[in-house]
């Protein structure tokens, strides 16, 4: 059976998504796991476009040796050559040149003729093939294109040895049967293209991503990319588990597999969804709250009979937890690590004692501790091991009558204990005005949300917070069964990481 090759772009295209800004260490880790979840190719970043992004491209190409380590490159020298350095100590690297090609593009924001964006790509690629033989080119903006002109380019790119052309609907803008067709014209009208792979990158402002995704490889296309979640420029990019899972469900339609390792999707979907501070809505398909839950009578009394009658996945191929045990305040270190250990997770012990510490106080104000509960405490002790400043003690009063006030009190990076306390509209807004007075460091609250993870008047509340500073943004988050201790939280842990970026401590 073909194999269709999966191409991960979610620690670039994904990170490129308004708001989603990683630090190297989340992006480490998010590639740790992409590679447990077996994609082929990890596209780890844009070297040129920031120091920081050069250093996590360079510290995954040496961590991870499994997949192809990709880094993406514009069609000009210095970029080619900074792709390389950040790529080089890879197993295997691969560098991604592309440049625009539809007339839009070439006529409103390069103003180059077609001749002589013909003439760079070839360039582009033969420079580029000088460092490394896996090459990938992309014709930007190619669903706008008129396909004769793209088979020009993709002839003259494989002769100067791109191993791979991918195909992308830079905007969204395709309808998936004349997005078919173009894949299948390439096939009939480019002479070399056996030579390389057909790979497609598809974008979802129609929300069409994934059916386009789905009609190019029928048409032949051999790689796929794509994002976990879906996550992206704009309205992101084709989702990784809606095609894979699509792939491995209808085999009797595609006749096609991945190396996916499905259960493994859950886990990564969550990890993405836990660092970007993207909540996954809960109709999405394959990773959504609701994914898998039946609420009508009928379809309850179906697959509590019979699974399949209106399931067609079972939720345990994508990692969803199948066990409903609940721990509680009696239940030991032993069947915490059990747990957590079903869950994915492996823990060193001092991380386990700390976790365990956390559950034990979950578990003396929620009778029950449920699997997300777990997630949730998890990600939070993670997100307190480096911190710079940490949240020692807050109070606040507030009602109809008084004028809201918070005391806050952290401990800074130096261990010195710091205090405050400030009044304001509300007890959040005079929580961040007690931290912004102690932690001193200029920045604007663009988004605050909070939701309850589980069910229940126990629930535990998670905060997503956005700050910007200098025109980034920083996403924080924090979990506690107080809403207003989450709230401190997630403005510390998006503080923190404001911090570490800007290089002032941590
Ligand atoms: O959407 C796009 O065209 C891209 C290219 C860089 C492949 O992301
Ligand atoms: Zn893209």
């Amino acid at each position: 059976m073909d194999k269709v090759i999966i191409f991960d772009t979610t620690l670039r295209d994904g990170e490129q998504a308004a708001g989603g800004t990683l630090n190297i260490q989340e992006k480490l880790q998010i590639a740790r796991q992409l590679e447990k979840l077996g994609v082929d190719i990890i596209e780890a970043g844009f070297p040129i476009s920031s120091p920081g992004d050069f250093e996590a491209v360079k510290l995954i190409a040496k961590e991870i040796r499994t997949p192809v380590i990709c880094a993406l490159a514009r069609a000009h020298p210095h970029d080619i050559d900074r792709a390389w350095e950040a790529v080089r100590e890879a197993e295997h690297p691969r560098i991604h040149v592309f440049l625009s090609a539809s007339d839009i593009h070439l006529l409103h924001q390069l103003k180059k003729s077609r001749e002589e964006i013909l003439q760079t790509s070839h360039d582009m690629v033969v420079r580029a093939k000088k460092y490394t033989d896996d090459i990938e080119f992309s014709p930007m903006d190619a669903s706008r294109t008129e396909p004769e002109y793209i088979y020009q380019i993709l002839k003259a790119v494989i002769d100067a040895g791109a191993t791979t052309v991918n195909i992308p609907d830079t905007v969204g803008y395709a309808i998936p049967d004349e997005f078919g067709h173009l894949i299948g014209g390439i096939f009939q009208n480019v002479p070399n293209i056996k030579q390389a792979i057909v790979s497609i990158h598809c974008h979802n402002d129609l929300g069409l991503a994934v059916a386009n995704s789905l009609e190019a490889v029928k048409q032949g296309a051999r790689q796929v990319e794509c994002t976990i979640n879906g996550i992206g420029e704009r309205a992101g990019n084709a989702s990784l588990e809606e095609i894979v899972m699509a792939v491995k469900t209808r085999k009797d339609f595609f006749n096609l597999t991945t190396d996916i390792n499905t259960v493994q999707i859950y886990k990564t979907s969550r990890l993405v969804s836990e660092l970007t501070g993207f909540t996954i809505q809960p109709n999405k398909a394959i990773v959504g709250a609701n994914a898998f839950r039946h609420e009508s009578g009928i379809h309850q009394d179906g697959v509590i009979k019979m699974p399949i009658t209106y399931e067609i996945m079972d939720p345990r191929t994508v990692g969803i937890p199948a066990s409903s045990l609940v721990l509680g305040k009696l239940s030991g270190r032993h069947a915490f690590r059990e747990r957590l250990a079903e869950l994915g997770y492996s823990l060193n012990e001092k991380d386990l004692s700390r976790a365990f510490a956390a559950f034990k106080e979950l578990a003396d104000k929620k009778k029950n501790v449920t699997d997300r509960d777990i997630e949730s405490l998890v990600a939070e002790e993670q997100r307190t091991v480096s911190e710079a400043y940490h949240l020692d003690r807050i109070q606040v009063s507030c009602g109809d009558r008084g004028i809201p006030t918070a005391t806050v009190r952290l401990i800074a990076p130096d261990g010195q204990v710091l205090a405050d306390a400030a009044l304001g509209t509300g007890p959040v807004d005079a929580m961040y005005k007690a931290i912004n007075r102690l932690v001193g460091v200029p920045n604007v609250l663009t988004e605050f949300s909070v939701k309850s993870i589980t069910e229940g008047i126990d629930a535990i509340g998670e905060v997503v917070i956005r700050i910007e500073s200098e025109g980034i943004t920083y996403t924080g988050r924090g979990a506690d069964t107080d809403i207003i201790v989450a709230s401190a939280k997630a403005y510390i842990n998006a503080l923190n990481r404001l911090l570490a970026a800007q290089g002032i401590a941590g």
